[in-house]
């Protein structure tokens, strides 16, 4: 089987089809590399110093571990010095990071989720990295939060990397997506799938069961069918699978199809969901697209939505086409035909 390097692919995509201009490949390949300064940085497990929680908390309140930092600081300082960025956000980090003085600075803008399913790593679980690349807005001179809230639909590259048995790079450039497995011995990646596809029909869900008591109707009701199974309204049985990384939720989806749900809920009307909509839920959205499935917040197109601040979190419905058009739907008026066919 003829190899193809992700720097091959990158190399062909920018020559062939011109889709990827020569900064943002550069930009793809340092992130590419820190992703796999992180994969060997989880690999050490209790040999290194990388497991455990630090004696931090993040913006949003939560306890980071140290491997939340240690991959957070990896990608600052693989970002940095390269001239292809602007400015890059972080879930770790409160404000945005801008490129130092010393430095020359590009007319992109990185954010990422650096070490996502952090409950994952003390038991050996798989965790992984998302990111989302922007371009910086036109005539900016010195970046702020306010340039980075661009709706999903601007975004030019987002990609994440899933730690578990293998490690795995997934990226789309909005020209499908394409996967690439790192290989340890060599040190680089290798495409081992490339326009990869969601099924439209799927008999798998995952949402975390345990919050059911606080969910709103239409989840209780979707979820309700599916549990009924093939006497139920659906006349299939469904089977459920819940990681707690949305990396490796997410992953298994795009490989065999299913629908993914961290719905927001009746505990806090101020928190529309767990996850954040710039780092975890725009790209991931933007891969489920170009990978033919769809991604919504219930109510509207998650690649829409305008963001108003880094740190916002929304709810996320994504996967299979099927079974997020019903889910969506049952949320009502503002599920229309247009926004849940993504155009
Ligand atoms: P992070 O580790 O970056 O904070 O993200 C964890 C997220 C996501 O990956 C996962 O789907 C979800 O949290 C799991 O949440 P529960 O623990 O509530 O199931
Ligand atoms: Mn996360
Ligand atoms: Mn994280």
């Amino acid at each position: 089987m003829k190899r193809i390097s992700l720097t091959q692919h990158l190399i062909e995509e920018q020559r062939l089809n011109n889709t990827i201009p020569a900064e943002l490949r550069l930009l793809i390949e340092v992130v590419a590399r820190a992703c796999k300064t992180i994969s060997h940085a989880v690999g050490k497990g209790a040999l290194g110093e990388v497991m455990g929680t630090a004696e931090t908390e993040n913006v949003q309140g939560e306890v980071q571990k140290k491997l939340d930092i240690i991959s957070n600081d990896i990608l600052l300082e693989a970002n940095e010095w390269g001239g292809h960025l602007a400015a890059m956000a972080s879930e770790e980090m409160e404000s945005i990071h801008p490129i130092p003085n010393r430095y020359p600075k590009g007319e992109y803008l990185l954010l990422f989720d650096p070490l996502d399913g952090s409950s994952n790593i003390d038991v050996n679980v798989s965790i992984g990295t998302i990111f989302s690349v922007l371009k910086a807005p036109e005539g900016m001179a010195t970046p702020t939060e306010q340039d980075f809230l661009q709706p999903g639909t601007m975004q030019v590259a987002a990609g994440y990397a899933v730690y578990g048995p293998q490690t795995v790079l997934v990226l789309t450039t909005g020209n499908g997506v394409q996967c690439f497995t790192l290989d340890r011995e060599m040190g680089s990646w290798v495409m081992t799938q490339n326009a990869a596809k969601i099924p439209a029909e799927t008999k798998e869900f995952a949402i975390n069961t345990s919050n059911a008591r606080h969910w709103h109707a239409p989840v209780k009701r979707y979820i309700d069918e599916l549990l009924a199974g093939k006497t139920g309204p659906r006349g299939k049985d469904y089977n459920m699978r819940w990681i707690a990384s949305m990396v490796a939720d997410v992953h298994r989806i795009l490989t065999r199809g299913g629908v993914f749900m961290y719905p927001a809920d009746a505990r806090d009307p101020d928190k529309p969901g767990k996850l954040r909509l710039m780092y975890e839920a725009n790209p991931m959205a933007f891969i489920v697209e170009q990978a033919g499935g769809i991604a919504t917040d219930g109510k509207r197109r998650i690649l829409d939505i305008q963001p108003e601040k880094l740190h916002q979190r929304v709810a996320v419905f994504l996967g299979s086409r099927e079974e997020v058009e019903r889910v969506t739907s049952y949320h009502g008026d503002a599920a229309d035909s247009t926004l849940l066919s993504g155009k």
